[in-house]
């Protein structure tokens, strides 16, 4: 009784090791599929106010190079595009008081990859961001 004990929970050890080892890495880098979607979503649904090269208008639309939204937490990105944004602003020493209408319509994958994009293109050079942490910032409503 007491070897078959020590059997099972050797093959449960095995069968966990083994599942964590097939689960992806956390910090993975994006995928050149994944930035395609985001290039595709970005210039069907962002282009049109913060143009190809992420520059924006001046005195209009505000640029997503490195600024501290593009850059900064997370969750204050991903509200951006689910909420839109209506506050005065300063980038670069320009102010902006214009209207981002909230893009809420786009799936957690569709804006996990559109953010993705944006924070690794324009100049940017930063971490992915997942469907998960989308989703985790859409139920927080
Ligand atoms: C109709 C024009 C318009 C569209 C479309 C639009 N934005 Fe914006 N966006 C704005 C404006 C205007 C602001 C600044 C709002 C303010 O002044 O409070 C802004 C602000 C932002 C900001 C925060 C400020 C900054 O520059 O870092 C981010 C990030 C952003 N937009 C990303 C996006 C993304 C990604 C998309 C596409 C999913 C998108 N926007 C679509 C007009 C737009």
């Amino acid at each position: 009784m007491k070897s078959l004990f020590l059997f099972t929970f050797l093959i449960s050890f095995t069968a966990f090791s083994q599942t964590k080892k097939a689960a992806p890495k956390a910090s993975a880098a994006p995928g050149a599929a994944q930035l395609a979607r985001g290039k595709q979503i970005y210039e069907n649904n962002c282009m049109v106010c913060h143009q190809e090269t992420g520059d924006g208008v001046p005195g209009l639309n505000p640029p997503l190079i490195k600024t501290p939204w593009v850059l900064g937490e997370k969750p204050k990105l991903i509200n951006v595009i689910l909420k839109g944004l209506q506050e005065p602003i300063e980038i670069n020493g320009e102010r902006y008081n214009n209207i981002m209408p909230a893009n809420d319509f786009l799936s957690d994958q569709e804006i996990s990859d559109v953010l993705t994009f944006v924070r690794t293109n324009f100049g940017n050079n930063a971490s992915a961001i997942s469907a998960a942490e989308v989703k985790a910032v859409r139920d927080r409503k």
